[in-house]
Formats: C-alpha cells, structure tokens, sequence
C-alpha cells in the first residue's frame, strides 16, 4: 500500500472514532465554551481539569502535562499503545480492515519482495541437500567420522539433515553456480561472502558441521556451523546472519519437528546438540533459542504450540543466568515454566549419554516450577536460623512473589512461605503487595516519563523581545488554518525559516503551506495525523483554540508584521555579522603589513 493510501486510510480512522466519545471513556468531560473540559487521565490531575477536547477539531491537548493530539496519539497514550496498535484498536473499533502493510510500496514492490524470498527459500534447500550429500563424499569423511563420535545414527542425521562443510574456500559456491544460482541471491541467503576485489567465498569454509535451521512451515531458513578442528581461534559455532527470511528473534531450533509432539510441553535447550541428541533419544519436543538469548517473540512462539516448557540449560553460570531470564520471559506471556537442573554432564547432551534417557525421564519430573527453582535458589544463599539472614531472605522471595500475577498461585506460595518461616502468611502477603505496589508505581512512572517525553516540547525561550516573536508565531499558525492567511503570509515574504523560535514551529508551517499548496484546506485533525508525533503536544497546544474567530485576516496582520520585523532584524544582525568579520580581517592584515614595514 502506497504511502498516501496509508495517510487516507488513517484520515478515516480518525474520522470514524469521535474524540469525544473515545476521551469520555476515559473521563468526564463537560462543556466549556466551544470546547470540552475534564480532568486529564495522561497525567496525575485531581485538581484542575486542564484537558481540552475540541469536538469541532476533533483534537485533544492538556494544559497541565502538555499532551496533545488526534484521537490516535490519546489510545496511543492513554492506552499504552505504540503507534500502530493504537491505528489498529481505532480500526477495529470502527470495524475498518487494517491494510496489509505500511507504506510497504506497491504491488510491483512486493511482488517482487516475495519472489526474491522463494529464491532465498530454494537456494537454502539446495545447499542444505549439497551439505548432507557430502556426507557420504570422501571430503565429508572427518564430518561424518565427528557424527559417529557424538553418537548420532543415520537417521536422526537424516531426520534433521545434518550435514558437512569440507574446508575450501568456494565448494558451495561452485555447485550453486553451476545449478544457475545467482550470486547476489546466494550472499543474501548468507551463504557466500563478498572480498574487496569482488570474488567471493563460502561462508562455512573451515570445516563444520552444519545443521539447517527450519521454521514450521519446513523451510529451510538458516544454517548453524559447528567447527569440528580442535585448537582453532575460530568461534564454536557460526550461524547464518539475519537475512530477509530468517530473523533469529522468532525462531526455534527443532520446533518444525517438536511442533508435532502431543504433550504439551516443550523442553526448552540451550545447543543444536542438546535438541539433536534428545529427539534421537525419544525427546521429540525438544528445542532451542539460536545461540541469542531467549527472546518475547519465542516465549509467544513456544506458547503457540506448548502451554508448558522446561528450561534444560546448562548447569553453569552462565546456563543459570540464561534460565531465569529465559524464565522471566516465560512466565510473562503465560507460559507455565519449570527449571530442570542437570545432575551429572554440563548439558542434556552429555547427561543422556552418561545416564540414559529414562534417566532424563526422572530429570523432567523432578524438575521444579520457576517460582520455586528461585526461591530455592535464594534460600541457598542464607541461614535461616539467623534472624537477620530470616528477614533478608523473606524480603527476597516477597520480591519475586510479586511477580506473580495469579492470586490463587501467589497464595500457595506465600502459604509455604509462612509455614517455613513459622511467621504469618498475611503478613507476608501485605508485604508482597507493597513491593507489587511500588512496582506498579515505577512502571507507571516510567511510560508517563516516556509519554511526557514523546509528546511534550515547549520550552519557553527567555528573553522579552524572542518572547513577542515566540507568541506571534504560535498565534499565526493558529490563525494559518485558514487558507486565506497563509496566503497572507507568504505575500509577506515570510517563509517556514521564519518561524524560528521552535523547530516544531517551523514544522508545523512547512506542514501548513504545503497542504495549503496541495489545494486542501488544512483540518486540524489532519494536520495533527501529519506532523512530527514529537510535535504533536506543540501543535495540539496551538491549534486547540480558535485565536481569532471573527476577522482572521484582520487578525493576522498584527503576528505577520512582527514576524517580518524579526526577519529584517535577524537579517540586520547577520550583515553586520559579515561587516564585523571584514573589518577585523582587514584590520589583521593591515597588522601584519605594518609588522613586517616596520622590521625592514
Ligand atoms: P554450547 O557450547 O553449549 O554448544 O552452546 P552445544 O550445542 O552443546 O555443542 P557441543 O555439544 O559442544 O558440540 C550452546 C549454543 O549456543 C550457540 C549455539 O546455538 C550452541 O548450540 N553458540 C555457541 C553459538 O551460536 N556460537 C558459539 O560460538 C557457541
Ligand atoms: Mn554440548
């Protein structure tokens, strides 16, 4: 959708949803004047409303936080929502189809987009079959020899289609090219790399074993290389970069096979390795985050398919640290998250091959809940029979009980709690809700920090004379709305330049002779869709009020002259500026000849 389409589409959401039904939904508004007044819900005001809502204008700004906007930027604010999301709750509210994409260009566009992501789909297909083919090649024999030694059979080779990259510089290079594949296609896929001169080289080409990355829909997306050499500076592993069809964020490492497991959870690993190793073990729902930390994106992907997961990191420090992120994230999106700590290997890898799987079986059931694999955690680090170390400890877990939402769950835990410590449980559940309180306050602290900086900007210039011009400006855009002023304006000489107290200011002229120009009559709720979302608090504050109602171009002639006579003065300032610059270069020069006369 072309970007204009966008702009009208939006146009008509804003015009679909009345501002003031929106606001009042929010608070009560009453009628003052043209306009409606109430108490503002963006910031703290329980004294004086300061909210003004033009129902007229169909915009909104508060004089108290020195927000402002359409009715989009209010739910984006109000809500919490970006940008988008706040489009797509107006939208759907007025029962609006949201487009496809933004401003994604045309159709040629994206045709052309789709087209080049098959071919990328394809040449990954292409080389994922060269690499296992080499497998069975006298050059795959050291990748193959590796595969033996980790104990992997055929066919979980084949199921996952691991396969080899022989050392050489150009051994996949050659074989696409000679399939007809374009080398441009091949570098976006991430497979070949480009020298300085021009030629290029394979991306694996020191050696490793490569397990292809598939999404759910079975493609091949991206390929993970681990070297086989040992003593090699060279990282462990190397995985394709982010390329037009694979995002490492929203992938997971075995879930188009895991996908299919009927349990209902997913045993969440840290390796290629580990996944590999337990499917072949009869584990087929395990995955893996792609050597990145564990992301939102793959918490909503894992809940998806899985209402349960099991973290099964690595029983180190760093596998600690990147399970209770991991578990954090989890829990977040709703996912029921238990830890389970390997006993006896660093990885479930190495634990399988030591113990079995039906051991690993007993793993999973001992694992233990988030919660509890915390507070177990922190207990370790005091002695309970000290009275101190008893406080501090109870502090913590209050810290992490917080966390849960659920208030039946919370209460479970905050029964333990208590009877562990043999104090009572109210009292410590009135501390949880302290801290959840505060938590609370910090987060609404900070997204109204965020709000305020995104749509206030109005600093106050200082000095008396900027001052006049400061006003005059803010009051002729107002009046700018009206065609016939701005033609007025530039009658006058005037130019976006010399609105030059505020970069919004100078914007939102731009903005207005523009629109003007393009033979529209410049709505306020339009031109709030149109200026900068870093303008909007600037420009709502100018346009909520009709400055001069009954002669706006009598009006006008008042701002437009000071205006000019600031331009004329900046100009005066300037020349003289450049006369003071001449003069001192002379006076230099004139300096410098009399120097050398005189040393003559
Ligand atoms: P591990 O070092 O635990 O790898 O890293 P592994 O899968 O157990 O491999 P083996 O058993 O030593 O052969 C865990 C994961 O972190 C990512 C990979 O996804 C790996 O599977 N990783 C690790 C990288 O991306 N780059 C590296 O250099 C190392
Ligand atoms: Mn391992």
């Amino acid at each position: 959708m072309a970007s204009s389409d966008f702009q009208s589409f939006l146009d008509e959401v804003v015009m679909r949803n009345d501002i003031v039904e929106i606001i009042s939904g929010f608070t009560t508004l009453k009628r003052s004047g043209n306009n409606m007044m109430g108490l503002c819900p963006l910031h703290n005001d329980k004294k004086s409303p300061s909210l003004s809502v033009s129902p007229d204008k169909q915009i909104f700004h508060c004089f108290g936080c020195g927000a402002g906007g359409s009715v989009i930027q209010f739910v984006e604010a109000a809500m919490n929502l970006d940008f988008m999301d706040a489009v797509k709750y107006l939208a759907d509210r007025a029962h609006m189809e949201m487009p496809s994409t933004r401003g994604g260009g045309d159709k040629q566009k994206q045709l052309m987009l789709s087209k080049k992501k098959e071919r990328l789909y394809q040449i990954n297909a292409m080389a994922a079959r060269y690499y296992f083919d080499c497998l069975s090649k006298p050059e795959g024999k050291p990748g193959l020899d590796y595969l033996r030694e980790r104990k992997l059979k055929n066919s979980t080779i084949k199921k996952f289609g691991i396969g080899y990259a022989p050392e050489g510089w150009t051994d996949l290079y050659d074989h696409l090219k000679a399939q007809g594949c374009a080398e441009g296609d091949m570098e976006d896929a991430g497979l070949i790399r480009r020298r300085q001169n021009g030629t290029y080289y394979d991306a694996f080409y020191d050696g490793r074993v490569v397990f292809p990355i598939i999404d759910v829909r079975g493609r091949v997306i991206a390929f993970g290389g681990r070297i086989i050499r040992d003593g090699t500076d060279a990282p462990k592993y190397w995985n394709t970069p982010e390329t037009l069809i694979f995002k490492k964020k929203d992938n997971l490492f075995g879930l188009n096979l895991a996908k299919n497991d009927k349990s209902g959870r997913l045993l969440l690993m840290e390796g290629y390795m580990d996944v590999v190793a337990l499917h072949q073990s009869g584990f087929g729902n395990a995955v893996a985050s792609l050597g990145t930390a564990f992301t939102p994106e793959q918490a909503r992907l894992v809940k998806r398919y899985a209402p349960r997961a099991v973290l099964c990191y690595d029983n180190d420090e760093a596998g600690i640290k990147a399970t209770l992120r991991a578990g954090d994230i989890l829990f977040d999106e709703g996912v029921k998250v238990r830890v389970l700590t390997v006993t006896d290997g660093k990885d479930p890898d190495e634990f399988i091959k030591n113990k079995g799987p039906d051991m690993f079986s007993v793993l999973i059931e001992r694992s233990r809940p988030l919660i509890e694999y915390k507070i177990d955690g922190i207990r370790e680090k005091y002695n309970l029979n000290d009275v101190d170390d008893k406080v501090d400890f109870t502090r913590e877990v209050s810290e992490v009980l917080a966390r849960i939402k659920d208030a039946a769950q919370r209460e479970i835990y905050v029964g333990r709690l208590a009877d562990e410590l043999k104090i009572s449980a109210a009292g410590i559940m009135a501390g949880v809700s302290d801290i959840e309180l505060k938590n609370a306050e910090t987060d609404q602290r900070c997204r109204e920090s965020e709000r305020l900086r995104r749509t206030m900007h109005r600093p106050l210039p200082e000095e008396k004379n900027v001052r006049g011009v400061y006003w005059a400006e803010r009051f002729l855009l107002n009046l700018m709305c009206d065609e016939r002023v701005i033609k007025k304006v530039l009658e006058s000489g005037l130019t976006p330049d010399d609105f030059a107290s505020e970069p919004a200011h100078k914007r939102l002229a731009e903005l207005l002779i523009s629109l003007a120009e393009s033979g529209a009559v410049p709505e306020p709720s339009d031109i709030m869709g149109r200026c900068a979302p870093e303008d909007a608090g600037t420009v709502s504050d100018i346009l909520i009020n009709d400055k001069e109602t009954k002669d706006k171009l009598l009006a006008c002639a008042g701002p437009i002259g000071i205006l000019v006579r600031a331009k004329e003065e900046r100009q005066r300032l300037n020349a003289a500026q450049d006369d003071e610059q001449l003069r001192l270069l002379f006076e230099k020069k004139k300096n410098r000849k009399n120097a050398t006369g005189g040393a003559k």
